[in-house]
């Protein structure tokens, strides 16, 4: 099996030839904005390398991206216009931004674009074949999307473990390359699959339900496994605190005791947490221990004593995977946790990795020094099925 590369593609020339990038520019906005503020453009910053090299060797380049959860149809919330307006500043030269993604517009931005020129699409699942379950559905809105282009380049880390039509049925149709991005992401895991111990993994996020894949695939491999965020309250109501209105996965708690049990002291949960009256910036708050959580309240971030033995956990660890925050970390008075916590993994002397959307979101918005981790992943569902040791659609094509 052999895989190409962008590399390979520069090194076959691409001057004059039409090349379809699949990236993933689903950046968070900052709520209600209008015009919508881009919070975090990590996403697009790290396809950057990619598009650079093959604009400046002359080729046509056609972007392609999904952004949020539209329904298939085209839907203003949701447009990619101010994803082509922040691509344009960063890449410092002119972006063609089509309004639909197959439609007219496309077909005559594609037929209008110059050698050396950038052009993006708009909204990928502004289409309903996009995310089809239905393979000729898909395989319809692929060929559409194919005809475009001479040559693909998977370049959307973020979305190949979605099996959608840009990811998964046009890399069939073309021939097709592992970009830059994917290349440096799938390193970094490969590396972590197989750590150097002491290995500490450190989750966070609101659902044990989406975490449960990866815990059970971890726990055999990690020593320490700590859990804060939204989801710990689960294991916390299964060891027998009161989690008074914070989040709780009634369906889960079996779930979590076991997982408990066989964990033993590798899994280690928060001491106390921020107990607050509402999930609102503006909503009294204490710390409590977590056998104090009052009837009335709901904990929004782990405490500064879970803090501090999160830190120690993390100190002597050699490989370090993080993925998901601590607490609700975009209001100020729920941010500590995340921060405590992310500072004490950019201390540890070993390989640190973050993975992916939330957590690397944090990391920038709270300030944090990006190049003081080993790797800030663009990718947190992906990054997390590969490690829980699944095939991911968007890496099975390319290697096709
Ligand atoms: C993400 O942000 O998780 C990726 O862009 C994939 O988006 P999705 O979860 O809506 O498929
Ligand atoms: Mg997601």
């Amino acid at each position: 099996m052999s895989v190409k590369t962008l590399d390979d593609l520069l090194g076959e020339g691409v001057s004059g030839r039409r090349v379809l990038v699949r990236a993933d520019l689903n950046v968070p906005f900052e709520k209600g904005s209008d015009p919508r503020v881009i919070t975090d453009d990590g996403r697009i910053r790290a396809v950057l390398p990619t598009l650079v090299a093959l604009r400046d060797a002359g080729a046509r380049v056609i972007v392609m991206s999904h952004l949020g959860r539209p329904k298939g149809a085209p839907d203003p919330a949701f447009t990619l216009s101010p994803v082509a307006d922040r691509l344009r500043e960063l890449l410092g030269s002119a972006v063609v931004y089509a309004e639909d993604t197959v439609g007219p517009g496309a077909e005559t931005a594609v037929a209008a674009l110059e050698d050396g020129h950038v052009l993006l699409l708009e909204n990928l699942r502004f289409n309903a074949g996009e995310t089809s379950k239905d393979a000729a559905e898909r395989e319809a809105f692929a060929a559409q999307l194919a005809a475009f282009a001479d040559v693909y380049v998977g370049d959307g880390f973020g979305a190949v473990h979605r099996k959608h039509a840009s990811v998964y049925d046009v890399p069939a149709l073309l021939p097709h390359y592992v970009g830059g991005l994917v290349g440096r992401e799938l390193d970094v895991l490969k590396k972590v699959a197989s750590p150097e111990a002491p290995y500490v993994v450190v989750l966070g996020g609101s659902k044990v339900s989406d975490k449960l894949a990866v815990i059970e695939a971890l726990l055999p491999k990690v020593d320490k496994l700590l859990i804060g965020g939204g989801m710990c309250f689960t294991f916390l109501k299964a060891q027998g605190h009161e989690v008074g209105k914070s989040l709780l996965q009634e369906e889960m708690l079996s779930t979590c005791a076991d997982l408990l049990a066989r964990g033993g002291d590798r899994i280690v949960l928060p001491v106390d947490v921020v107990a607050a009256s509402a999930f609102a910036a503006d909503a009294a708050h204490d710390v409590v221990p977590i056998d104090a959580i009052p009837a009335d309240r709901l904990g929004l971030d782990i405490g500064p004593e879970s803090v501090k033995i999160f830190a120690d956990a993390v100190s002597t660890a050699k490989t370090v995977f993080w993925n998901g925050p601590m607490g609700v970390f975009e209001l100020a008075p729920f941010a500590a946790g995340t921060r405590g916590v992310a500072e004490a993994i950019l201390a540890v002397d070993g390989f640190t990795v973050v993975g992916g959307g939330d957590s690397a979101a944090a990391v920038r918005t709270l300030g944090l020094k990006e190049d003081g981790f080993g790797h800030i992943s663009t990718g947190g569902g992906a990054s997390l099925e590969y490690l829980e040791g699944k095939t991911l659609p968007g890496i099975e094509a390319l290697e096709k």
